[in-house]
C-alpha cells in the first residue's frame, strides 16, 4: 500500500473512495451538495451516528470524481487524539480494503490538520493493511493499492508527519510479520539474517554473535538455554549512531528473542503451545524500531540487543537443578527451564553494558502472570529509576501504547532464594512478573533500565476494528518515539 499527501480538495481526486471524518453528533458540513444531504440524511435517521469506526458508503456521488463517498465514525469532537486518529486510519482502510476497494484518500479537514493525528493516521492506515496470511495459498484479505491524505492548504509539516507515520506503520508491519512466522521457518540464526538483511540495507551497524563468542565471552545463562536444540543461537547487534548524537545518552533496546519456547525439559501443556511462535515479539519490536530509527534518524546512538535462541527439551537439555555461571560471573540454579527468558535476557544486558549503554528498555514477553494482572490491554512496565520509568511511560503514551507501571519492591525479593546457587531462575510463591523482573534487575544493577512484560499484548486472538487478529508489534512505537525525544 502505498502512502501519500496532497494538497488539493476532494472534488477531483480519482479514488475508489473519499473519505469524510464524521463525529459523533454532528453530522460534517461537506462542500458537495449531493454528500452534504446524503449525510444530513443519514444523521436525521440515526443510521449513521459518528461513532467510532462506523461507515456509510455512497456511490457515484454527484459531483465527485471518485466513485465512493464514504463517511467514517470518529466519535465525539473533544475526545480526537492520536490514539484514535491512529484506529480511524486503521478502521477505514481494513473497512473498505474488506470491500474490494483498491484506491482509497481521506479528508484532513480542520479538526484533523495537525501533525500528531496525521501521523497517527498514516501510521493506523498501514498498520490496518497488514494480515497473518503469508503462508496461505488463498488469502485472507485484499490489500489496498494506494492510500491519500487530501490536506488543502496543508504544509510541509504534515507531509513529514505522514513519512513518519508510514516509516512507523511499516516498520511495525516488518515486526509483525517477523512474529508471524512459525518457529520452523524463523529459527534463531533465520531471525540474525533477517536483521542483518535489514540492517546492511538500512546502513546501520550489524554484529552477530555466534555460538563460540559467546562461549568466549561467558554467557553460560543465555547458552543453557540453547543447548536443548538442534538451532544454534545467536546475539544479533544493531546499531545506529547520528552525525551528531546527544552527548552522554547511549540508549540500548534489548528484546527477548526466543523462536519457540516449548518449555524445555519443564515442558509446557500442549494445549496453545503453538502460539509460543510469539516468544520473540520483543525482538521483533527491538529489530522493527531499529528499522524506523534508521529511516527517521533521531540525534541520539541506539543500539540493540536480541538474544535469540529456541526452548527445547532434549537430551542436551538444561535439566532443573542445574547451576550456571552468567557473563557477568553470578551463578544461578535453573530450577525451571520454562523461566528461560530471563536467561537469556541477562547475559544480553550484561553485554549491554560492556557496550556503553547507559539507558536500557528491554522488551520481552517474559510471564504469563502479566496476562492475569493486566490483562491484553496494557504492557507491564518495570524500573529502577523513576525519573527513566517516566520518560519511558512519557514516549509510551505519545506512541499511544498502553503501559503500566508495576511495583518491584525489595520485599519481594525475599522470594527469590537458592540454596546452591547466588539466584534461582524462578520465585517461590505469587507475583511472577515481578520476581522475573527483580531477577533481570540483578544483572542491570544501577543503570536506569525499564522492563516491559509484552506476554499479555504482543498477540491479540480477535481482530479489532482497526488492527488484524495476530501479532502486535506492541513497544515498537514507543522504542522510536523514545529516541526521537532523546535526540531532541
Ligand atoms: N514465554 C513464556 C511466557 C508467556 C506465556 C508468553 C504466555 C506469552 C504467553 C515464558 O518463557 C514462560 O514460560 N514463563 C513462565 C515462567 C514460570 C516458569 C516462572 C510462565 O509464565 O509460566
Ligand atoms: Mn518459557
Ligand atoms: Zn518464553
Amino acid at each position: 500500500m502505498k502512502t501519500s499527501i496532497q494538497y488539493q480538495g476532494f472534488k477531483t481526486v480519482a479514488a475508489d473512495a473519499v473519505v469524510f471524518a464524521a463525529s459523533e453528533g454532528v453530522a460534517p458540513s461537506i462542500d458537495n451538495a449531493a454528500v452534504s444531504q446524503w449525510a444530513a440524511d443519514l444523521y436525521a435517521s440515526g443510521e449513521f451516528t459518528g461513532k467510532a469506526f462506523e461507515i456509510a458508503v455512497l456511490h457515484q456521488p454527484a459531483g465527485l470524481t471518485a466513485k465512493r463517498a464514504v463517511l467514517v465514525g470518529i466519535g465525539k469532537l473533544e475526545k480526537l487524539d492520536s490514539a484514535m486518529a491512529r484506529k480511524v486510519g486503521g478502521a477505514v482502510v481494513r473497512t473498505l480494503k474488506a470491500k474490494s476497494i483498491g484506491s482509497v484518500a481521506m479528508v484532513v479537514d480542520a479538526s484533523l490538520q495537525k501533525a500528531e493525528l496525521v501521523q497517527a493516521l498514516a501510521e493506523g492506515a498501514v498498520a490496518g493493511d497488514f494480515e497473518p496470511d503469508e503462508h496461505k495459498s488463498k488469502k485472507d484479505s485484499k490489500h489496498l493499492e494506494s492510500f491519500l491524505l487530501l490536506a488543502e492548504g496543508g504544509s510541509t509539516e504534515l507531509a513529514e508527519a505522514l513519512r513518519n507515520g508510514a516509516v512507523i506503520g511499516e516498520a511495525q508491519n516488518f515486526a509483525r510479520a517477523l512474529v508471524n512466522e512459525p518457529g520452523n521457518l524463523l529459527t534463531p540464526l533465520k531471525l540474525a539474517s533477517r536483521a542483518r538483511e535489514m540492517a546492511e540495507a538500512q546502513g546501520l551497524g550489524c554484529d552477530i554473535l555466534d555460538e563460540d563468542r559467546m562461549k568466549q565471552l561467558g554467557m553460560g545463562s543465555l547458552l543453557c538455554v540453547s543447548q536443548g536444540s538442534a538451532e544454534p543461537p545467536a546475539l544479533i547487534v544493531l546499531s545506529y549512531k547520528p552525525a551528531n548524537p546527544m552527548p552522554g545518552i547511549h540508549l540500548g533496546l534489548v528484546g527477548k528473542g526466543v523462536t519457540f519456547d516449548t518449555g524445555g525439559i519443564s515442558i509446557k501443556p500442549s494445549e496453545n503451545m503453538e502460539k509460543m511462535k510469539y516468544d520473540m515479539a520483543g525482538g521483533a519490536a527491538v529489530i522493527g524500531a531499529m528499522l524506523a530509527i534508521a529511516q527517521l534518524k533521531p540525534n541520539v546512538e541506539v543500539t540493540a540487543f536480541v538474544p535469540t535462541v529456541e526452548n527445547m527439551p532434549s537430551s542436551k537439555a538444561v535439566r532443573p537443578g542445574d547451576i550456571v555461571t552468567s557473563m557477568a560471573g553470578k551463578t544461578i540454579e535453573v530450577l525451571n527451564t520454562d523461566a528461560e527468558g530471563r536467561l537469556i535476557l541477562i547475559d544480553a544486558i550484561t553485554y549491554a553494558k560492556q557496550m556503553g549503554v547507559n539507558r536500557m528498555v528491554d522488551a520481552a514477553t517474559l510471564t504469563g502472570a502479566i496476562s492475569i494482572a493486566l490483562g491484553a490491554v496494557n504492557v507491564g512496565a518495570f524500573s529502577n529509576d523513576e525519573a527513566w520509568q517516566s520518560e519511558v511511560l512519557g514516549a509510551a503514551k505519545a506512541a499511544g501504547e498502553k503501559m503500566w507501571p508495576m511495583p518491584m519492591d525489595e520485599e519481594y525479593k525475599d522470594l527469590l532464594k537458592s540454596a546452591f546457587a547466588d539466584m534461582p531462575n524462578i520465585g517461590s510463591r505469587g507475583a511472577g512478573s515481578i520476581t522475573a523482573a527483580l531477577f533481570l534487575k540483578e544483572w542491570v544493577e544501577d543503570t536506569p533500565w525499564v522492563h516491559l512484560d509484552i506476554a499479555g499484548t504482543a498477540w491479540i486472538d480477535d481482530g479489532k476494528a482497526w488492527l488484524s487478529k495476530g501479532p502486535t508489534g506492541v513497544g515498537l512505537r514507543s522504542f522510536v518515539a523514545l529516541a526521537q525525544r532523546l535526540g531532541s
